[in-house]
């Protein structure tokens, strides 16, 4: 008990109890008793509630809750963040992710959370020869197209050093893709590395974007969608000279998690390690990091998810966007069209691939590797 309640019972009894025993002279002894015992329980009843009241004067503000106009709320809302109530973090960033027990890298943007936006930055990547003046007027066309997008274009040497500081808690990744002899090896690894570790719109240099991003998902899928991929023009096949992605998806892991192992595997089937990896077995290797790999990753990570039956029969010839899970497939006409022959009947070309890759051509094409599905 406070010294205030002292003092206050100390009041009682020489204003109210020491007056009352004048009064009560004549009466019976035991009605005075009577009187002081019932005084006692009312002025420790009092004393009692002016407890509870007392230590919460904050409660007082309360009084402004009754009240409906937005400003007096602001009142009331406005000291909740000096109290001591810990608030959750709105960095997304340090949200523990969640650690499957499957966990190769972390996935924050799984199917049951859909919530964020796509980050609007667009990813490329420049060979050893710089860039030429077809090539900057389709990297002109994304940045005309999408003012708001944010871009950057990494070098041999800027893509190294992005590896070696994202993926320095992954060193079996970072040491792998570091390893690797070849350019192309590099760049199929590179731009699935990019795509979980930051999302984004990863797109090679010889590709036109003909509409702005914003209208890339149907509004439909706007609110589910975490991984977006448009169908090569044979219709089966995911492109990977562009592709849309939120960060850390379980499908970004799992393809990097296929294309690490398969060239590990590819090295081992050599005795080499992946180190030593060189263009005569690039016939081997680059279904093991291109889209053919992405497409095999993409679709049995679905498979295991969504617990059902997926394969190319849910892909193939597909007219509209279609959702599986969190990836939005979308009809080859969206980012294949002109190899596809400017289909009509299956939604805009969104983007435009001149397959001006060098090699790429000089080994058949990508595109042209259909025997191997
Ligand atoms: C790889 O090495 C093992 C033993 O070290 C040998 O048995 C095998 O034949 C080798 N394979 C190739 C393709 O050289
Ligand atoms: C690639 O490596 C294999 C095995 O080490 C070797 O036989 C071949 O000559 C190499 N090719 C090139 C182009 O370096
Ligand atoms: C995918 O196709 C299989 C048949 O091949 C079917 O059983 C399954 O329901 C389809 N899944 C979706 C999501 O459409």
């Amino acid at each position: 008990m406070t010294s205030t309640h002292k003092s206050w019972i100390r009041h009682f009894h020489v204003c109210l109890i020491q007056p009352l025993r004048g009064l009560t002279s004549d009466m019976g002894r035991f009605h005075y008793l009577l009187g002081t015992v019932l005084l006692f329980i009312c002025s420790f009843l009092w004393v009692g509630s002016s407890l509870r009241r007392e230590p919460e004067p904050s409660r007082i503000s309360l009084a402004y809750g009754s009240c409906p106009c937005a400003d007096d709320r602001e009142k009331v809302t406005a000291p909740e963040p000096t109290s001591a109530v810990q608030l959750p973090d709105p960095t997304p960033e340090v949200t523990p992710p969640t650690p499957a027990p499957s966990s190769y890298l972390p996935v924050i943007n799984s199917h049951d959370n859909v919530q964020s936006a796509f980050p609007l930055k667009l990813w490329q990547k420049a060979g050893s020869k710089g860039i030429g003046p077809d090539r900057s007027n389709d990297i002109q066309s994304w940045l005309k197209k999408n003012p708001y997008l944010r871009h950057e274009i990494l070098t041999d040497g800027s893509a190294d050093q992005y590896v070696r500081e994202n993926f320095a808690d992954f060193p079996e990744i970072r040491d792998l893709y570091l390893s690797l002899p070849v350019p192309i090896l590099k760049a199929d690894l590179l731009r699935q590395l990019i795509l979980y570790n930051d999302g984004g719109i990863w797109s090679d240099l010889d590709v036109t974007c003909h509409h702005p991003i914003d209208i890339w998902i149907p509004e439909e899928y706007r609110d589910k969608t975490n991984v977006v991929v448009g169908l090569e023009f044979d219709g089966s096949q995911f492109a990977s000279w562009t592709v849309m992605t939120k960060p850390r998806t379980s499908h970004s892991v799992a393809v990097v998690k296929y294309v690490v192992e398969k060239l590990q595997a590819s090295a081992a089937e050599h005795n080499i390690t992946t180190a030593e990896l060189n263009m005569t077995m690039i016939s081997d290797v680059v279904d093991v990091t291109g889209p053919q790999a992405m497409t095999v990753a993409l679709l049995q990570n679905l498979e295991k998810e969504m617990e059902m039956p997926i394969g190319r029969a849910n892909i193939t010839h597909i007219m509209q966007p279609t959702l599986l899970q969190d990836v939005l497939v979308l009809p080859n006409a969206a980012f294949a069209s002109l190899q596809a022959g400017h289909p009509e009947d299956r939604g805009p070309y969104l983007v435009e691939h001149h397959y001006a890759g060098s090699w790429k051509n000089t080994q058949g094409g990508e595109g042209l590797g259909l025997d191997s599905a």
